[in-house]
């Protein structure tokens, strides 16, 4: 893990999301599923992004504007600069035989890098409206349903494959009940993303976890 500050090389809006690229510079990029605490302007704490996107010399954030850090993040322009710190937490586990890849709205952020590490296995993202969906574009060989369906109606009929899902609590629990055995990237807000201030830990199963280091990556069972 590393902190750098990086040049901000691109900012496209997705549907109501915003993908931030930035130079990669001296950091690593880690595995899927790892997160980088990014920097938000006029903010006192950083905040924790997934990796979404990984090109030669780049690294890409797919950002949901839900309040004022996120806000900031997506209103960066290139050329400014933020500091980034990691990679961080627990990644996704690669060494799977018949991967299925799940995404919830903006929990969909590191399947394109995880598509990419996999070889593009199938997908199911859900969505609350066709202008989210916009943001499937960036996982190949995804089935998309847009709310009042959710994602857990096709993964019916596909559970038996190895599931890697990231989305909103409630979507991950109904994912858990039909794949035992799913890997499962969970949220909490997080200060300081590496074990110091214990401001992630949530209770799974009776047993408080730190988040930021023991996930965010948990398997299901
Ligand atoms: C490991 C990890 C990876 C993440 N990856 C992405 C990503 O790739 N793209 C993306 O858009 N967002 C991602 N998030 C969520 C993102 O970090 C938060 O949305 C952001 O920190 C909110 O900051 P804010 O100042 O905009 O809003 P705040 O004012 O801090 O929060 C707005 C509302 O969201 C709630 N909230 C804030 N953070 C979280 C959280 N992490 N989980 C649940 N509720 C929260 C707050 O309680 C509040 O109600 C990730 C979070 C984690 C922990
Ligand atoms: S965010 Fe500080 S301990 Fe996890």
């Amino acid at each position: 893990m590393k902190r750098a500050p990086l040049s901000v090389l691109a900012n496209e809006t997705i549907g109501p999301y915003a993908l931030v690229t930035v130079e990669r510079g001296p950091l690593d990029a880690g595995v899927p599923g790892q997160f980088f605490m990014l920097e938000a302007p006029g903010r006192v704490l950083p905040r924790p992004m997934s990796v979404c996107l990984v090109r030669p010399g780049e690294l890409a954030f797919l950002i949901d504007p839900i309040g004022p850090g996120t806000r900031a993040l997506c209103a960066l322009q290139p050329a400014e600069t933020i500091h980034v710190l990691g990679p961080l937490g627990n990644g996704f586990d690669l060494d799977v035989e018949r991967p299925l890849l799940v995404g919830g709205g903006i929990g969909i952020a590191p399947l394109p890098f995880l598509s990419e590490r996999l070889g593009a296995p199938p997908a199911l993202l859900g969505f609350r409206s066709e202008w989210h969906a916009e943001a499937a574009a960036l996982v190949p060989n995804a089935k998309v349903v847009i709310e009042p369906t959710f994602v857990t109606e096709p993964l019916a009929a596909l559970a038996s494959h190895d599931v890697l899902a990231c989305g909103p609590e409630p979507m991950l629990e109904a994912v858990r009940a039909l794949a035992p055995d799913a890997q499962l990237a969970w949220e909490a807000p997080m200060a300081c993303g590496y074990g110091a201030c214990y401001g992630c830990a949530v209770e799974i199963d009776g047993e408080l976890k730190r988040l930021c280091v023991e996930g965010p990556v948990l398997a299901a069972a």
